[in-house]
């Protein structure tokens, strides 16, 4: 025991032609409003930004308007409450002292190694997504070797939580995966309801939240894999030319 096993999805997003699936990201986004935004904020993603997920000025304006904000200026400056716009954050979260999501699917990585090579990740990409969608349904039921009153929640991919001093071997190893975590299992299938009747079974919810979760952190993913080709299609192109500049420098030696 002690691995962690993240899973290896294959996301619509990865790889060199990779891109977002708008549907999907829309539903991820009815997962994090109707469950996830109770306790976590996205704070660094603008709503008009939603405009990427393919609605349009008036529905954004109508998903902004569900938030409160809080405007310095409003009150000759002392500042007060008022609906949000498209132009404001999605609000901040501190109630649940948990952590903002904006860039949680760039913070953590789900793949390592071997030995620190990286070479999993070369392979499988960093894996941020895979890590959210693994997290979501690794919980479990707590193993024997716990004491029955210990703080958190179960979770075979969480690594950074409680763990019992019971669970370790003679040598301090970790006998059981993964630590105790402080949220409790978010999401069970079956919580939201999309109109188009698509699936929301806990395999889908984890992987459109994460898909969702993934956009937030990078949302120019796609316009930084099309800055890489034409990149790296003017390097080929200055290759070739630098190829035939040198042949002819050197034609008349010989
Ligand atoms: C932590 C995702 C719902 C409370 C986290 C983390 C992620 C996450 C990715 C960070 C794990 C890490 O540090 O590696 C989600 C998603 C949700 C959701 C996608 C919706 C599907 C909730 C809800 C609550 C909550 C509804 C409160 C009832 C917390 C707390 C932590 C946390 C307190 C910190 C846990 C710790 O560090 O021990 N969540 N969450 N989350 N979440 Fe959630």
């Amino acid at each position: 025991g002690g691995e962690a096993h993240v899973e290896d999805y294959s996301f619509s997003f990865e790889g060199p032609f990779g891109s977002y699936d708008q549907m999907q990201l829309q539903r991820g986004l009815k997962i994090y409003t109707e469950v996830c935004s109770a306790c976590h904020g996205l704070q660094y993603v603008p709503i008009r930004d939603l405009s990427a997920l393919g609605y349009n000025e008036d529905e954004v304006f109508a998903y902004a308007s569900q938030f409160e904000v809080w405007d310095p200026e409003l009150n000759d400056g002392d500042g007060d409450f008022r609906t949000a716009l498209p132009t404001d954050q999605f609000p901040a979260v501190t109630s649940a002292n948990a952590p903002d999501l904006s860039l949680m699917a760039k913070k953590r990585a789900g793949f390592h190694g071997p030995y620190g090579l990286g070479i999993n990740q070369f392979f499988k990409g960093m894996g941020g997504a895979e890590y959210i969608a693994s997290l979501l349904h690794g919980y479990e039921e707590a193993p024997e070797c716990a004491p029955e009153d210990f703080p958190g929640n179960y979770n075979t991919v969480f690594t950074a939580g409680g763990y019992p001093p019971s669970c370790l071997n003679e040598e301090g190893h970790h006998t059981v995966p993964g630590s105790w975590i402080g949220m409790g299992q978010p999401l069970w299938g079956e919580d939201v309801e999309f109109d188009d009747g698509h699936s929301n079974s806990l395999e889908s919810e984890v992987e459109d939240v994460a898909a969702f979760l993934m956009w937030t952190a990078e949302p120019k993913m796609m316009q930084r894999k099309e800055a890489g080709f034409i990149g790296v299609f003017f390097l080929l192109l200055m290759s070739v030319l630098l190829y035939l500049v040198n042949k002819r420098i050197w034609a008349p030696i010989k």
